[in-house]
């Protein structure tokens, strides 16, 4: 079924303004995004969606995943009535995004890609370092961005195997996450890499560690705020932004462990709220 914000909002146009924005992830990396959509939109009410039950992406083929996203995508938007569809997964930006708008044409849909350009802008060696899952490296929609805005830098690439796992159970620092962390990161700031993009929602929650292992004189640039405000600018665009506070401001569902969802909110945002399960 194809369907869209205006059909699903023509017979309430006055609930669109109040509608919820829907902000979706494997698994709790997407929280990172949430947080600057909360600074940066204060009225809005959101609604996160794990797919915990089939976290991690990262090694999953790209039909599997796109078969997720458009199946959240569905839920979000026929089922919670969300005005927008934030993929906050970068993963399943390169996977799926353009099969999610085919399906909702008229659907405010924003996703996540590396920060390549800002990155190419900033670097002053020339060599930019990104950390990213296997798929979001082997995406066509990473090398076009390569080559669309970073052609004249050395980009060097490492899949991040492990780190989302770490992530997923809360293990943010201690002997075992910082020694495959700098694993990682020694590559890459060993070959002149000053800046290093984090790739993956998942990592800015471990950007202390990785600023540490990497030392003060590389970036560390994350993409959760340039996605909040290019939600905001869509959804100005569609006439459809709060216009005071909605309530309640904070939903969460997971497709899979409800309880270990919550706790991860909790232990990584400081909120103690419940999760429901995602019927997709
Ligand atoms: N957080 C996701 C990303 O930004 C992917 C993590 C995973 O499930 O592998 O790519």
């Amino acid at each position: 079924m194809v369907c869209n914000v205006s059909d699903l909002f023509k017979d309430a146009p006055d609930t669109l303004k109040t509608a919820p924005i829907a902000v979706f992830d494997s698994g709790v990396g997407g929280l990172s995004v949430l947080r600057s959509l909360m600074e940066v939109l204060p009225n809005e009410r959101f609604v996160y969606v794990a797919d915990n039950a089939h976290v991690p992406y990262g090694d999953r083929p790209q039909a599997f995943i796109a078969e997720r996203t458009l199946a959240v995508a569905r839920f979000c938007l026929n089922q919670l009535h969300a005005k927008a569809f934030v993929i906050a997964c970068n993963t399943a930006t390169a996977a799926a995004i353009s099969q999610v708008r085919e399906c909702f044409p008229n659907a405010v849909v924003v996703g996540i890609e590396p920060a390549v350009k800002p990155a190419a802008m900033q670097t002053r060696t020339g060599v930019l370092g990104i950390l990213a899952t296997s798929n979001t490296l082997a995406s066509e929609k990473f090398r076009a961005l390569v080559q669309g805005y970073a052609a004249d830098k050395t980009v060097l690439v490492q899949p991040c195997p492990g780190l989302v796992e770490f992530v997923e159970q809360g293990e943010l620092t201690g002997p075992d996450i910082e020694s495959l962390l700098s694993r990682y990161i020694s590559v890459l700031v060993g070959q002149g890499a000053d800046v290093l993009v984090l790739g993956c929602t998942h990592y800015p929650f471990l950007a202390p560690l990785i600023q540490r292992l990497a030392g003060q004189s590389v970036q560390v640039l994350e993409t959760g705020l340039p996605v909040a405000r290019e939600t905001q600018r869509r959804l100005a665009l569609e006439g459809c932004l709060a216009e005071q506070p909605v309530s309640p401001a904070l939903a969460f569902y997971a497709t899979g462990n409800t309880t270990s969802l919550a706790q991860a909110i909790e232990h990584l945002l400081g909120l103690a709220l419940p999760v429901s399960r995602a019927a997709c």
